[in-house]
């Protein structure tokens, strides 16, 4: 083990995923609320980062939105995407600081597992060519699994971004010893992806009650969080959202 096994390597970011004030606001077919100016909001309480999900079906983040995002954003746009020649064009004209390459299924209701990069390693490595070259860095996202980091790692992806749904599903289901075996796939796998040259990252379901033992993970240097974050912004408001989940960050890194 590495001397700096159970040292954080860095401060914790938080990238706010704004999605969800897209769905609020596409429910009604109404110019608000504004992810836009959720994500100006979330720069100014604390967030390292907006991510944003540009869906092949639109349901929630528009072009436009990208577009304004990319005009008056001062944070690093974390901009997902599917691995699609319609995508791969938006990014290239975008430029965004990050690409993550998420699965999708126009079915699902969230992206519900990690890409499968082993499989499709050789198109995955053509894919993401462009957008190296042209000065974005490109995430992977990915289940804890030894055989997708390899391969994450063979086709050039600076990041990979791990898949905590499994874990923070286990725990809402009470599944207790299932949750923490995941828990201990995730810090195995974000050991082995940094011993790789990767820099790792991680989301998906993360909450309140979640997010420390992620956190706490030495070789994790970026959270994305969103769907949580919104929704509880209605209740106390997005500042103050941000502001416990950075808290809570925080003091798992200590
Ligand atoms: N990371 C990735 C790659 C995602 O696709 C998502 C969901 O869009 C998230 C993080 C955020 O997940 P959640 O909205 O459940 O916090």
């Amino acid at each position: 083990m590495s001397e700096t096994a159970n040292t954080p390597l860095g401060k914790l970011r938080l990238g706010v995923n704004i999605d969800h004030v897209a769905t609020v606001r596409n429910a009604r077919g109404s110019a608000y609320p504004d992810p836009i100016r959720a994500a100006k909001i979330a720069e100014q309480s604390g967030a390292d980062g907006i991510t944003a999900h540009l869906r092949e079906d639109r349901r929630h983040i528009s072009d436009a939105d990208i577009e304004g995002l990319m005009a008056e954003l001062t944070l690093p746009l974390n901009f997902e995407m599917a691995a699609t020649a319609e995508m791969q064009a938006i990014a290239l004209r975008h430029k965004p600081h990050a690409v993550c390459i998420v699965p999708e299924k126009r079915e699902e209701r969230t992206t519900e597992g990690g890409l499968e990069v082993a499989r499709e390693e050789n198109s995955l490595a053509h894919f993401i060519a462009p957008l190296r070259e042209a000065g974005c860095r490109v995430s992977i996202f990915i289940a804890a699994d030894q055989a997708q980091i390899e391969a994450a790692a063979r086709i050039g992806a600076a990041v990979i971004e791990l898949h905590t749904g499994a874990y923070c599903d286990l725990h809402a289901e009470g599944k207790f010893d299932e949750r923490d075996a995941e828990l201990v796939r995730l810090t195995e796998m974000a050991a082995y992806a940094h011993e790789l040259g990767l820099e790792v990252h991680a989301g998906h379901g993360l909450t309140y009650d979640t997010v420390a033992p992620i956190a706490a993970i030495p070789q994790v240097m970026e959270l994305n969080i969103g769907h949580f974050l919104i929704g509880e912004a209605i209740f106390t408001g997005l500042p103050t959202a941000i502001g416990e989940m950075r808290r809570l960050m925080d003091d798992a890194r200590v």
